[in-house]
């Protein structure tokens, strides 16, 4: 596989512990609600990394003059979480940073082609070329829905450059279906899984992340 995106797998034991938790189908829901959001936070604390704009400035301490460096108080910082499952993240990741809005973006599967279907999209009709973006969702499977989600973000004028995925769980597909599509483009994950099973689920995966975060399906 060759990509052209950047994708981040941060070496963290909390990452490592938390994943193993979601992978581990004997997990209960409020448990593995416990984990994604655990999830959430830690990617998207290295996805704030180089991405969040910041401003030099001088306070005083108590002591003496000091530089310090801020978040820049105009920074446009956007979350979108797919739902239902990326609602899961959402929660850690506002743990992280202050987003300015949460937009809302949902697709569900048709199971037969597997394909996204779009049923909701709340994001205003254009951003400014300087807002930074955080998609989250879960899983990255055949990468359909993140694609569909990308294409409604970047059409409102949002750089590619300056958006961040958080994802649990990505395979190859996706990662490379993006790719192609969005160089540049950075992907923040636990894992890479290599293979999706007939049903376009990630294998070893963790399931369906959707149901699983909120106690639906058998
Ligand atoms: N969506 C999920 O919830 N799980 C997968 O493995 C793939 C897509």
């Amino acid at each position: 596989m060759s990509l052209q995106l950047r994708v981040y797998v941060p070496d963290h034991p909390l990452v490592k512990h938390w994943l193993a938790i979601a992978r581990d189908k004997n997990t209960p829901t409020p448990l593995f609600k416990t984990a994604m959001k655990e999830l959430g936070k830690w990617l998207t604390y290295e996805a704030a990394r180089y991405w969040l704009p910041t401003l030099e400035a001088a306070v005083e301490s108590p002591v003496a003059p000091a530089s310090v460096t801020l978040i820049h108080p105009q920074a446009e910082i956007v979350a979108i979480p797919i739902l239902r499952a990326g609602l899961s993240l959402l929660e850690g990741a506002q743990e992280v940073i202050t987003a300015n809005a949460t937009y809302h973006l949902g697709y569900g599967r048709d199971e037969a082609s597997l394909e996204a279907r779009c049923y909701l999209n709340n994001l205003p009709a254009e951003f400014s070329e300087e807002t930074r973006v955080l998609l989250l969702d879960p899983m990255l499977a055949t990468g359909g829905t993140m694609m569909a989600a990308m294409a409604e973000v970047v059409k409102r004028g949002v750089n590619p450059a300056n958006i961040r995925i958080v994802s649990t769980v990505v395979a190859p597909p996706a990662l490379q279906a993006l790719s192609n599509a969005y160089e540049g483009l950075q992907v923040y994950t636990a894992i890479i899984d290599q293979e999706l099973n007939g049903k376009g689920y990630i294998v070893p995966g963790l399931g369906d992340a959707g149901d699983r975060s909120f106690g639906t399906g058998s």
